[in-house]
């Protein structure tokens, strides 16, 4: 897959449909948020970015200080704010937001535009995929990826391409929901989510992609489970935003059947 061929889920998800309106997110980010410190007795939509913010600072805080000296790339930007966050926040030398949909980056693009204006040379936002990313060899210090590696078709090409792109000592940090490895479980991801079952998502073993990083030769491979400030929150605020019987809210029995976990997977390059 690359930039012109879009999965026609994600090709509609991301263009019509323009998932960002949906009332399951808010202001603009498309992700299930790290909600720890935030009160869910009644979350609001302003707790609702700032779960999503967060989920940002966390990757983000893995590139070690100093980091004024950083060129990073975020690979399914989408709308561009988190990029945005990272320059603003984390003083990186430079960030460029890549996604594979036109619509994305014309909105990354229009939405930031005051932030474009501020640092014209060191924010950008780009048309690319996964698994042909738009820069020269060893280019990047670091890469990193907020809930869009469950769309990618499949992981190898992406371990490929990071690997190819980022200099040698630079880091990848990915951070969305990998599922456990079983026989059955994608099968039952679909019975229980409709974007497992539409082809939205694809369900990729979290064991499956850190061996895919060592055998590209990424060192200090790890993979952290973060769910727990992830699933019960985000159910919490679902549960305002949806139906009760809409299939997002199965997300949190998913996890606790161990079919799938959020995770925070680092590595760094050889
Ligand atoms: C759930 S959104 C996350 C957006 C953003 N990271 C955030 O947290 O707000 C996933 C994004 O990944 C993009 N995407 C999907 N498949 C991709 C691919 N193969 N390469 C690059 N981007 C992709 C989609 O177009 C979409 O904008």
């Amino acid at each position: 897959m690359n930039q012109n061929h879009i999965p026609p889920t994600v090709h509609r998800t991301y263009g019509a449909d323009d998932l960002s309106q949906a009332a399951s997110f808010a202001g603009g980010f498309i992700n299930f948020g790290d909600w720890r410190g935030i009160d869910l007795t009644a979350p609001t939509p302003e707790d609702r970015v700032r779960s999503q913010e967060q989920l940002y600072r966390r990757v983000l805080r893995e590139f070690p200080e100093p980091r004024e000296q950083l060129r990073l790339a975020e690979v399914g930007c989408g709308r561009g704010l988190g990029a945005a966050l990272a320059l603003r926040e984390f003083r990186f030398a430079a960030v460029t937001g890549v996604d594979i949909h036109p619509d994305q980056i014309e909105r990354a693009r229009a939405v930031n535009a005051r932030a474009l204006a501020t640092y014209p040379d060191r924010l950008a936002y780009t048309l690319g995929a996964a698994d042909e990313l738009p820069f020269p060899e060893g280019s990047l210090d670091g890469i990193y990826s907020v809930e869009a590696a469950q769309h990618f078709r499949e992981l190898t090409s992406f371990a490929d391409e990071t690997a190819r792109v980022l200099r040698p000592g630079g880091r990848l940090v990915v951070t969305t929901f990998f599922t456990s490895t079983g026989q059955d479980v994608a099968e039952r991801l679909s019975i229980l989510l409709g974007s497992f079952a539409d082809g939205l998502d694809v369900a990729h073993p979290v064991d499956g992609f850190t061996a895919d990083l060592t055998k590209v030769g990424f060192t200090t491979v790890a993979a952290e489970s973060i769910g727990a400030d992830v699933w019960p929150g985000l159910d919490r605020y679902l549960e305002n935003a949806v139906p009760s019987d809409h299939w997002s809210r199965n997300f949190l029995t998913a996890w606790r059947d161990g079919l799938l976990d959020y995770y925070v997977v680092t590595a760094e390059r050889a």
